[in-house]
């Protein structure tokens, strides 16, 4: 590459820092140009390691990361730019270490706020080591056709549109980001466009300044022009003025300084960037376009004549036979991003899942439409919350308060049923928490916890088919099944279950009726006069309550049926117990209890002396 280009088609780049928008811009940017490969190298990023994926036209990338400078540097060799995004508190440090490697040869300085004195060391240090650094205060800039700096020239339709993906016969270059992109349009309006673009940033004394870069535009025998627009405040203009009054610079330049509106303005005006304060006289934007003109650059009365300035001189160029005509390349299309095409109304795709019950999208978090902080505000406390979230339903009072009731009933039942059991076990083989009360969880059933549905499915059918309750048990024995909800280890008519009384006082006091209550207590008074432990147990009581609740609350019976198919009444059962299943995890990890092997004396050994032999048939 000639000592007065800074990129080309082939220039690898890293960007130091995260911003992985950027990176997919410049990959965009190469797509469009055609470019063989992508100009990201690497993404160096202190804080981690891995990859990035970016969009390579429809297909996706990786594109490395690496912790320091050194290392990316040390894989890519070959990568000669840096666009360093670090901010103003890392920039200067990050981008000498940057300069100091034997590889980067050009560095890209975007922060704003960068100390003075370090970036005049650094210009200092490039200077005298042929290197390059843009900026500080920067957007950038672009070399049409070869490669993209960050975000400068704006989005890929107006690189479109500019015609950006093809070089042209101008070299542009500006103090600012913003009017770069102006710039880089007002050409394409009036030449044949820029054949690379660049903001020299709006510091007091940036890296490179606009002379710097009209210097190389001079040596390079494809820009035919110059276009430059200066700014008030400083003095890098005058730069301008001394070269072309030197003959140093001897191509046409078309330069506006903007800021003439300050000499309307009182007192000293601070523009939008740290140099633009004209406190001098020959830093005011009009003496440099007086001074400019004075030595035959090409001043436009005021920046609305900006552009018929670089028309004419552009066709004063071609009638010279200077300027070569550009066979337009063909332009790949850019694909749009899932997201803003979305955004747009472009594309819809079918959904993969659905949810009927919470939409946490939205500014809030809501449960079935209500917003978590008015469920909290209005005090829907956990049975509301189910109310909510299982039934889609903003329940009554006395349903939230039953669910909550149930949840506080079935909590725990002691260490020695066969969930609380299990969990123990699990615990003191030191498993974990969740491996714990999975294995309690598990043990839930159609004999343990797991009956409720199973009895409001027995119970309802029982009803709907107005079986008497001898008539249903005869039903049930007949068909050699057990009951659900009937029958308890330990609790009897002599010995009731407190919680199912307790239970049944609520629906008493609160249930606008219970007949599916009643029928399972007629079948009790069945049961019972076989065996005085087949009593309505807990399992059977929430099962018909749960019902009953429902029917209250003007569900069909094609509703509840469904809500049955689906083991629905198993829920509250498994989400109480729980909560006890986690106490005697932690109960035996405070115990520090030992692994458990069960004893010899409890278990009847009834081995035969030998197997039974099976022959061959
Ligand atoms: N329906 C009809 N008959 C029953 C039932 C029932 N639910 N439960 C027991 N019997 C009968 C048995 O068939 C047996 O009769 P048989 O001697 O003619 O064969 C007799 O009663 C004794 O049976 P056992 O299994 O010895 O009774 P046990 O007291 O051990 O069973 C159990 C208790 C497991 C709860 C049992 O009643 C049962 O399986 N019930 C259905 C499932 C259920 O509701 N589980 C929830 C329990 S509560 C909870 O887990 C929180
Ligand atoms: C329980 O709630 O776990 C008990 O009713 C069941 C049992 O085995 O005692």
């Amino acid at each position: 590459m000639e000592d007065y280009e800074l990129f080309d088609r082939n220039t690898k780049a890293f960007i130091f820092g995260t911003q992985t928008r950027a990176g997919q811009r410049m990959l965009d940017f190469d797509y469009l140009c055609q470019r063989d490969e992508p100009s990201v190298a690497g993404f160096i990023t202190p804080t981690g390691g891995g990859y990035f994926k970016l969009f390579w036209g429809t297909k996706e990338i990786r594109i490395p990361r690496y912790r320091s400078i050194a290392d990316a540097a040390k894989a890519h060799p070959e990568a000669d730019v840096m666009v360093n995004f670090a901010s103003e508190r890392s920039c200067a440090e990050t981008t000498m270490e940057a300069l100091e490697t034997d590889t980067i040869r050009t560095v890209i300085m975007i922060a704003e706020g960068v100390p003075q004195r370090d970036t005049r060391e650094i210009a200092a240090f490039a200077k005298k080591n042929n290197k390059w650094v843009i900026g500080p205060a920067t957007v950038g800039g672009i070399k049409p056709g070869a490669f993209k700096i960050g975000n400068a020239a704006g989005t890929m339709q107006n690189i479109k549109d500019t015609k950006l993906h093809r070089p042209g016969s101008v070299g542009f270059v500006s103090v600012s980001g913003g009017l770069s992109n102006e710039g880089y349009n007002i050409c394409h309006l009036n030449s044949d466009g820029i054949y690379e673009g660049y903001a020299v940033g709006g510091d007091v004394y940036p890296a490179t300044t606009l002379i710097d870069h009209l210097l190389r535009y001079e040596k390079n025998p494809y820009i035919k022009m110059m276009v430059c627009l200066g700014e008030v405040g400083g003095t890098d203009e005058y730069d301008v003025v001394e070269a072309v009054k030197s003959g140093k610079i001897t191509k046409p330049v078309v330069m506006w300084t903007t800021g003439t509106c300050a000499r309307m303005l009182p007192g000293q005006v601070q523009f939008g960037h740290a140099g633009a304060k004209a406190d001098t006289e020959e830093s005011t934007a009009e003496a440099k376009n007086k001074a400019l003109k004075e030595v035959g650059v090409i001043v436009p009365e005021s920046f609305d004549d900006f552009g018929e300035k670089i028309k004419k001189t552009f066709e004063k160029l071609k009638t010279e036979g200077k300027i070569e005509p550009i066979e337009e390349p063909t332009v790949p299309h850019i694909p749009m991003d899932y997201n803003q095409a979305v955004a747009e109304g472009l594309v819809r795709k079918p959904t993969n899942f659905i949810s009927t019950i919470c939409n946490e999208t939205g500014e809030v978090h809501n449960y079935c439409g209500i917003p978590i902080d008015d469920v909290i505000k209005e005090g829907y406390g956990l049975g509301g919350v189910i109310g909510l979230l299982w039934f889609k339903k903003d329940l009554p009072q006395y349903a939230r308060d039953f669910i909550e009731l149930v949840l506080q009933i079935v909590a725990d039942h002691g260490p020695a049923v066969s969930g609380a059991h299990n969990t123990i076990v699990t615990a003191r083989a030191g498993k974990s928490l969740i491996e714990s009360i999975i294995s309690g969880i598990v043990t839930i059933g159609p004999r343990f916890g797991g009956a409720v549905n199973g009895a409001a499915k027995h119970f309802t059918w029982g009803m709907e088919n107005n079986m008497a309750p001898r008539e249903f048990v005869d039903a049930m024995k007949a068909k050699n099944v057990r009951i659900q909800g009937i029958g308890h280890r330990i609790h009897s008519v002599e010995n009731p279950d407190a919680r199912v009384e307790i239970m049944i006082n609520f629906a008493r006091k609160h249930f606008p009726k219970t007949p599916l209550l009643d029928y399972a207590l007629a079948v009790q008074m069945v049961t019972t006069m076989k065996k005085n432990t087949l009593i309505l147990n807990v399992d059977g009581c929430i099962g018909v309550l749960c019902v009953d609740m429902l029917k209250n609350l003007n569900y069909s019976d094609s509703e509840i049926k469904e809500m049955i198919d689906m083991g629905f009444f198993n829920a509250l059962f498994i989400i109480g117990r729980t909560i006890g299943f986690m106490g005697h995890y932690f109960d035996q990890k405070r115990l520090k209890t030992p692994l458990y092997r069960h004893p010899w004396d409890d278990i009847l050994y009834d081995v035969p002396e030998k197997p039974e032999k099976v022959e061959n048939k």
